[in-house]
């Protein structure tokens, strides 16, 4: 973590801003110079503390259950801190445990896959990414400059890469671990990784001219409430951009879709080989007939994504624009749309 990067976290309960303790720096190499960085410490806030481990700010709500050995071992009042936080937010806490645990860990094991050397993400080389980017929010190479945008579930962290370099500075937050890969693999000290929920943003209010949330809102337990939890972080007039899944009448999709009702309940690791089994087979010999490029990590990361979270919403473009219309946003409009689903964007009153 970088020290500049305080100034925009908060507390994800409070939105107090937090203090912070550093344990220990290292040294950090973006585009081959040498920067040194927080790699473990601990941000306060009046109740929570939240660790910062491998140069990443773990602020998700139950980040003193998920890294209790390591606040133990590093907080002297640790054992105070975790009591008052039960007292005082246990149903919280019960409640963010049960939602996140099973989507965290699907997540994880899916960007586990993803090789940073060779593979594309959803089908797009690098050079895709960021124009696909620059399509879905309406912007351009020259106007991304000098801006400071937020990406809420920004997985693989590889966009995240690709925006800084074009001048903007990015926040990405991602609640599984394909956070600590994304970290390790940027380059540009202008893009900052935090692992947060997309229902407790931890970070300061009005302070971002874009925050871009794609294909992570339909993968909560509901999409138009953490929908809302982004508004309050868009500055007045910045944009608001979200990709979202779209309801298809096609036979296969919907047969997934049902199948999917059921096998997402099964243990993690029996769903990988049931699907490796039995869905990558016949979805690898399809796509090759029609000519898809796909590696197979690729093709096994696009089963995972769809068949594994334990939510996975569709909603139509009138729907998601009533969410925007509803919280006052202007100029609201779909700006791409696929064949899985749609990005809209509007702009903050
Ligand atoms: C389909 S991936 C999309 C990632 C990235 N935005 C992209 O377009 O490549 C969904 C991501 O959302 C993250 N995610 C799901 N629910 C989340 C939540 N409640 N808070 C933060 N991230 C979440 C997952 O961990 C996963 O990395």
């Amino acid at each position: 973590m970088k020290e500049e990067l305080l100034s925009y976290l908060r507390c994800p309960v409070t939105l107090q801003p937090l203090s912070l303790r550093v344990f220990s720096k290292c040294i950090k190499k973006f585009d081959g110079i040498d920067v040194e960085i927080i790699d473990e410490g601990v941000l306060i806030g009046d109740v929570f503390c939240y660790p910062i481990i491998k140069g990443i700010p773990r602020l998700l709500v139950e980040a003193f259950v998920d890294y209790e050995d390591f606040l133990k071992k590093n907080l002297d009042d640790f054992a105070e801190r975790k009591q008052q936080i039960l007292n005082k937010h246990n149903t919280i806490v019960a409640s963010v445990i049960k939602k996140n645990s099973h989507t965290k860990k699907s997540f994880a094991n899916e960007w586990n896959l993803f090789n940073y050397e060779t593979d594309t993400t959803w089908n797009a080389d690098k050079t895709e990414m960021l124009a696909r980017f620059l399509r879905e929010v309406d912007e351009t190479k020259e106007s991304l400059k000098g801006k400071i945008i937020l990406d809420a579930g920004c997985g693989n962290g590889l966009l995240n890469n690709l925006i800084a370099n074009e001048g903007a500075k990015i926040l990405g937050f991602d609640f599984s671990l394909s956070i600590e890969k994304a970290f390790e693999k940027n380059t540009n000290p202008n893009a900052w990784f935090v692992q947060a929920d997309v229902q407790f943003p931890p970070v300061l209010n009005d302070a971002f001219d874009i925050v871009h949330c794609s294909g992570v809102l339909i993968h909560t337990n509901n999409t138009e409430y953490s929908f809302s939890c982004l508004v309050p972080f868009v500055k007045r007039k910045g944009k608001l951009s979200v990709w979202l899944y779209h309801p298809r009448k096609d036979f296969i999709h919907n047969t997934f879709n049902f199948l999917r009702k059921y096998s997402s309940k099964l243990p993690l690791k029996l769903q990988y080989y049931l699907y490796l089994f039995f869905l990558f087979p016949p979805t690898f010999i399809i796509k090759k007939i029609k000519g898809n490029p796909q590696n197979k990590r690729e093709m096994m990361i696009d089963i995972l994504d769809w068949m594994t979270p334990e939510f996975r919403w569709e909603h139509t473009h009138d729907e998601a624009a009533s969410w925007f219309v509803k919280r006052s946003f202007t100029d609201v409009r779909v700006t791409t749309n696929e064949v899985f689903g749609f990005n809209i964007i509007g702009k903050k009153a």
